[in-house]
Formats: structure tokens, sequence, C-alpha cells
């Protein structure tokens, strides 16, 4: 749960690439970033390049959120110093010029790599030699969709926002029974369920009867904290649908270890939610079934993810929980988790999901629908076993990326569906 630096769990998040804002928070104005634990700042200079550097100036530590933003780097408000993106000095004016250089070589701003991609802006904090390639997963490159990124903060740990992901049973109750329905009507029966492991990616699926269609939803992870499932208004198992996509990518990044940020993209198009939920409150409506900012009593009658995570405090007592099997998804990740951080205490460096597996990055996320009627008897176990043979055809096509991917698969589903009539 502890995320700071030197903490287990804080280098081993470090090693991967981050969001920490979003493109539009960024104007011509430095911006204070906290992250992972740590106060850092975040600029665009004039020539378009993004820099993340310490809060403190090197010289008599001045924060950098007050410096201006020069056509090449960033100048410290209080005497002038002069930093480029990656924090070497630049200019240390009214100074002798040995005495100047002098301080160049020695000394620099703390600085580490950004990177924006598609309205959000992410930085690498873990040690250089360290640095994987930044990853890209397959569903943001479905053409025909758009992505849309927003951010929404939760005043509790990580791990509280990161569990629900693996909790696809939460969707039946809190989503559906308890609140009104946030999400499809048909979310709130509850299925069965099946989990999958694979390396750093885990799967929860729900598979659900609905009239005469078998609906199979998965809800996904690829460590150390990156999430995706299916549609949120869209699917309900009344019409079939072949090859869902994601209607969301997301991460599930500490802000430090009592508060969280999830960044992420919305996705609209034919293969997620469609346009016509693409809104000012689209984004906030698919990250948690309710507008964020409303009245306790609001909160009360209907309840989001937000009042369920962080009623439970800011650090959840996961010594006090009692967990059951619908929460296997969230024993075996955390199991995961835990063996991870431990093994790079060790000194065993964690997998890369741009190295386990082909790029772009092969991911789950998503709902099928098939028409196939109900078995007048065990309907329950064929539930199961369709949700095996769907999760298996999308595995068979791994290697196959695009176009080429979902051909195989949609051609596999329709063939399974029609084998079932
Ligand atoms: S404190 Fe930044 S230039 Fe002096
Ligand atoms: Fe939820």
């Amino acid at each position: 749960m502890r995320t700071s630096r030197g903490s287990a769990c804080g280098e081993y998040l470090r090693r991967y690439w981050q969001p920490l804002a979003l493109t539009r928070e960024i104007d011509d104005r430095p911006l204070l970033i906290r992250v992972l634990g740590e106060e850092l700042v975040l600029f665009r200079d004039g020539s378009g390049q993004y820099g993340l550097v310490h809060k403190q100036c090197p010289h008599r530590r001045a924060s950098m959120e007050f410096g201006v933003c020069e056509q090449r780097g960033i100048r410290c408000c209080y005497h002038g110093w002069l930093f480029d993106i990656d924090g070497s000095i630049l200019e240390i004016p009214g100074q002798p010029q040995d005495i100047a250089d002098l301080v160049r070589r020695q000394t620099r701003l703390g600085a580490y790599p950004v990177k924006e991609f598609r309205g959000l802006v992410f930085a690498y904090l873990g040690p250089p030699d360290k640095i994987p390639a930044f990853p890209v997963y397959d569903t943001l490159e479905i053409e025909d969709q758009t992505l849309v990124p927003y951010r929404a903060d939760y005043r509790c740990n990580w791990l509280q926002v990161l569990d629900a992901i693996l909790d696809p049973i939460h969707t039946s109750f809190l989503h559906s029974r308890v609140s009104r329905a946030q999400f499809s009507d048909g979310l709130g029966e509850i299925g069965e369920l099946l989990f999958y492991q694979r390396e750093m990616s885990f799967l929860g699926a729900n598979v659900r009867r609905v009239g005469e269609h078998v609906w199979v939803r998965v809800n996904e992870l690829v460590l150390p904290n990156f999430t995706q499932a299916g549609a949120a208004f869209s699917a309900d198992g009344t019409r079939p649908i072949y090859y869902g996509r994601t209607a969301f990518s997301r991460w599930v990044v500490p802000i430090d270890d009592e508060n969280t940020t999830a960044f992420a993209w919305a996705i609209f198009g034919e293969r997620a939610d469609p346009e016509e939920y693409n809104t000012p409150e689209g984004p906030e409506l698919i990250e948690q079934g309710e507008r964020m900012d409303r009245s306790y009593a609001e909160r009360q009658r209907y309840p989001g993810d937000a009042e369920a995570v962080e009623g439970m405090g800011r650090i959840a007592d996961q010594k006090m929980e009692h967990l059951v099997p619908s929460d296997k998804g969230i024993i075996q990740y955390r199991r995961k988790l835990r063996k991870l951080c431990r093994d790079l205490e060790n000194g065993i460096e964690p997998g890369q999901a741009g190295a386990l597996w082909p790029n772009p990055v092969p991911t789950y996320g998503g709902d099928t629908v098939l028409r196939m009627p109900a078995r007048e008897q065990n309907d329950r176990e064929f539930l199961l076993e369709i949700g095996e043979r769907v999760m298996q055809i999308q595995y068979d096509a791994e290697d196959l990326s695009g176009t080429a991917r979902d051909a195989q698969v949609i051609e596999a589903l329709k063939s399974l569906e029609a084998a079932h009539q």
C-alpha cells in the first residue's frame, strides 16, 4: 500500500511509466504535481518540450512552481537560474564565468523523462538505466473511436481504488441493486465468475444469462495499475456483440499513500460506448457510475465507487477483511504484487507488458454477447463452458494484431454461437 521512494512498492511502481497530468491542465505556467508521495513540477517550454523536475531549485531552494517557462527550459523566479528539460543548468546570471561553469558541471536540477500521449502526460520516475519502452495497448489503436482523457481523484489509498477492477460482483450490487441502475440494467444479474492470471495480466470475467443470450464481460488489470473493462452503458446482454472492447483505459496512480488519481481515457465508438455518451459528464459516469461532486445525501442514496472505497478509510486495514470466493481475483493479484515487490527488493527486476507480449500489447477488457438459448439442465455449467471458450478464442489470437486479430476472433465467436443453436 505504501508507495513513497524507498518503500518496496514505491520502488516497484517506479519501474513503470505513470500518467500524472492531462495535457489540457498545462498552459504557459509550471504545474505542481504530487505523485508517489513526491512533489514535482511539470512544465512545457516555448519549444513545446515537456519537463518534469524536482520542486526545489538547487541554488537556494525556491520552488520551481513559481518559475518561468522560457523558449528553452524553465527559469527559477528567485535568481534566474535557467534549467533545460533534462535539469541541466543553461544559465547562472550575474556570476563570474569560471564559477558559473564550475557550478554547472557539479550540479543540476533533478529531472525525469516525460512522454505526452494522446492527451495524457506520462513520466518515468525510476532508475535511468531501467527505463522500459513506453507500452502501447491494442485498444488505443482501434480505428474510428474517440479517446477522451479524464482524471478522477479519490481520497484513499490506491489499492482500494485498484481492487474494484477485479471485483466483478460489485457491479451487480453497488452499481445496480443498492444504487439506481448506474450502468446497463443487465448488470444486476450476478452471473458466473471466472478468473484468469497470466504473468502480470489478471482478468475477472462475468458470464450472465440474459434471456436467449450469453453475455461474457471481462474486467482487466495489467500490473501494476493499468485497468480496462467493457462498455458502461451500451452492453446489456440483450443483443449480440462480437468482440466488444473496453470503454476506458485507465491507470490508478498513487498521489501519496492516502490519495489516488485515476488517469484515463473514456473510449467512445462502435466497439466501446456509443458517441452519444460522449458528454461532459460521460467520463465520470463511466469511471464510477455517478458524478463525483455530489451532496452527502445524494452520495448516501446513490453511492458509487468513491463512496465504497473512500468509506474504508484513508488506508484500509486489510487484516480486518474477510475474503470470500468472489474475491479470488483480488487475492491473486495482491499475492503477485507482493511477490514482485519482494523480488525487486532482492534484485529481481519485474516484467514489463511491452516485453512479455507482442506490441501493441493485446488486452481483454470488453463484452461479448452470443445468442445461445438456455439449456433445460445445467445452464450454469453451460455458461461457464461458454465463458471459458470465449476467453480461449481471444488468447488464441494473441499473436495477431489489428484487423487480423479482430477477424479471427469474430469468426471464431460466430462459429461458437452457430454450434450451440
Ligand atoms: S533559488 Fe533558484 S536561482 Fe536562486
Ligand atoms: Fe465500480
